[in-house]
């Protein structure tokens, strides 16, 4: 197994600007990853193909003519069809929301009050925007076609998930985050992104997607899908039974000479994902250098490897 090449100068390229932050800020996103991931990908790509394309870390830093970006999840994909009809201008609407649930805005500077920050170091934004995030979710919940307010439940709650009950309704609470400068950037850099691209979203399963389409040589379908090892919310609907069909299916786009990349995890917690072990067997694979955060700490880079496989050479 090879190491991505030039990691070392790549990884720090990446705390730079040069490369598009999802504003989904979605759990587990590639963006961390894709300087290391955009040097193993093929030169040239006519369709760029994402199966499981989550909150777009990578197709936003695709160059392609043409994009077909799918996922199961029919809350994140709405998402993606709601935010990419919108412009600058819908910054306005969302500051207007801000403002009629006195949410904070550090962004706009309208944060908690200094003694609340002293008295709750770590947890003050989730405090002071409790009942304002309470009052959102439960208006979301009341008309769930209001896609603005989803959107802020999402930069307002827990961690930045989407998460719906078995009714339905979403039922995140409140985060400890809040509309600051990242948020802006973001959404700034999906707007510029979308504008004027051929681009479609699908909510499919990643096998259906794959059949509808016709194929082509120089598309590439790039795959990351929930790793079998590891545990995460969308992890969830992804068992052994959804990974052998992956293979499965990549054996068959291998055969007709179609190029494919996939992420995964080889190895998490003392757990080895066997049948990933064998799928690689038959094509290059590249180790990647995850965990950026904890880069400098041994214990936790040895405990997961990150691993990238394709099936093309340039
Ligand atoms: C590891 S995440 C992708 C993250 C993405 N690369 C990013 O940077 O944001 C895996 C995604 O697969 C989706 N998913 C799970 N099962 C699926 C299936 N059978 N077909 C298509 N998508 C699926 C989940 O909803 C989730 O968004």
């Amino acid at each position: 197994m090879k190491e991505a090449t030039l990691f070392d100068e790549l990884e720090d390229l990446s705390l730079s600007f040069d490369y598009l932050r999802s504003p989904f800020f979605y759990v587990g996103d590639k963006f961390k990853l894709m300087p290391q991931l955009l040097n193993l990908f093929p030169k040239h790509i006519n369709t760029y193909i994402e199966a499981f394309c989550g909150g777009g870390s990578s197709f936003l830093n695709v160059r392609a003519k043409k994009y077909l970006l799918n996922d199961k999840d029919e809350h994140i994909i709405n998402l993606h069809r709601f935010l990419s009809s919108k412009d600058m201008n819908f910054l306005e609407e969302l500051f207007k929301l801000i403002a009629h649930y006195k949410l904070s805005c550090s962004l706009k500077n309208i944060s908690p009050d200094l003694s609340m920050k002293k008295e709750f170091k770590k947890t003050y934004f989730a405090r002071f925007n409790k009942e304002a995030y309470l009052n959102l979710r439960a208006d979301f919940n009341a008309d769930k076609k209001d896609l603005a307010r989803l959107y802020l439940l999402l930069i307002y709650g827990f961690n930045r998930f989407l998460r719906f009950n078995a009714k339905g309704d979403f039922n995140l609470p409140v985060g400890n985050v809040d509309f600051n400068l990242n948020v802006l950037n973001a959404l700034k850099s999906y707007f510029s992104f979308m504008k004027g691209k051929e681009l479609d979203f699908y909510n499919l399963d990643f096998e259906d997607f794959l059949k509808k389409l016709d194929l082509k040589k120089d598309d590439f379908i790039y795959l990351d899908p929930p790793y079998l090892i590891s545990s995460s919310e969308y992890n969830k609907l992804w068992s052994e039974k959804e990974e052998k069909r992956l293979y499965e299916f990549l054996a068959k786009l291998n055969s007709k000479k179609l190029r494919f990349g996939l992420s995964n995890i080889l190895r998490h917690k003392g757990k080895t994902n066997k049948l990933l072990e064998k799928f690689m067997q038959n094509y290059e694979s590249f180790v990647i250098k995850s965990n950026y955060i904890s880069f400098n700490d041994n214990s936790i880079k040895k405990d997961s490897l990150e691993v990238f496989i394709r099936n093309y050479k340039d």
